[in-house]
C-alpha cells in the first residue's frame, strides 16, 4: 500500500458522526461483509458536514477518508459528476478487481446519500 493509504487508515480525520445529519447512508461489501456508514449535513446544495464510521479493510476505510476530504464543501452536482475512474485516479494505487470493490464502497454510499437527499426534497 502507498503510505498515504495507511496514514488515512490509521488516522482517519473524517471518522465520526455529524450532529443532526440530513442523511445517513450505509452499505456493505458483500464479498467480505465490511460495512461503512456516511452521515451528511447539507447547506443549500453543498455538503457542509460529512463523517463516516465503519469496519473494513485498509483500502475501504482509507478510501472513504480520502473521498470525504475531496467532497467537503462541494456541491451535490460535484458528487454526481465524480466518476469511479476519476476517484480511482485520485487514489493512485493499482487494485485487483476484488480490491476495486473495497476502494469504491465509500463512493457508492456517498452517491446513494446524495441521491436520497435530492429525492427527499
Ligand atoms: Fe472488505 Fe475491503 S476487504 S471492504
Amino acid at each position: 500500500y502507498k503510505e498515504t493509504i495507511l496514514e488515512h487508515y490509521n488516522h482517519p480525520a473524517n471518522s465520526g458522526v455529524v450532529k443532526s445529519p440530513d442523511v445517513i447512508s450505509k452499505d456493505y461489501n458483500p464479498a467480505c461483509g465490511d460495512v461503512v456508514e456516511i452521515q451528511i449535513k447539507f447547506e443549500k446544495k453543498k455538503i457542509k458536514e460529512i463523517k463516516f464510521q465503519g469496519q473494513g479493510c485498509a483500502i475501504s476505510l482509507s478510501s472513504v477518508d480520502i473521498l470525504i476530504d475531496s467532497v467537503k464543501n462541494k456541491s451535490v452536482d460535484d458528487v454526481k459528476n465524480l466518476s469511479n475512474e476519476n476517484f480511482l485516479k485520485k487514489l493512485g494505487i493499482e487494485l485487483s478487481p476484488l480490491r476495486l470493490k473495497c476502494a469504491l464502497l465509500g463512493l457508492k454510499i456517498l452517491k446513494t446519500a446524495v441521491y436520497s437527499h435530492l429525492g427527499s426534497k
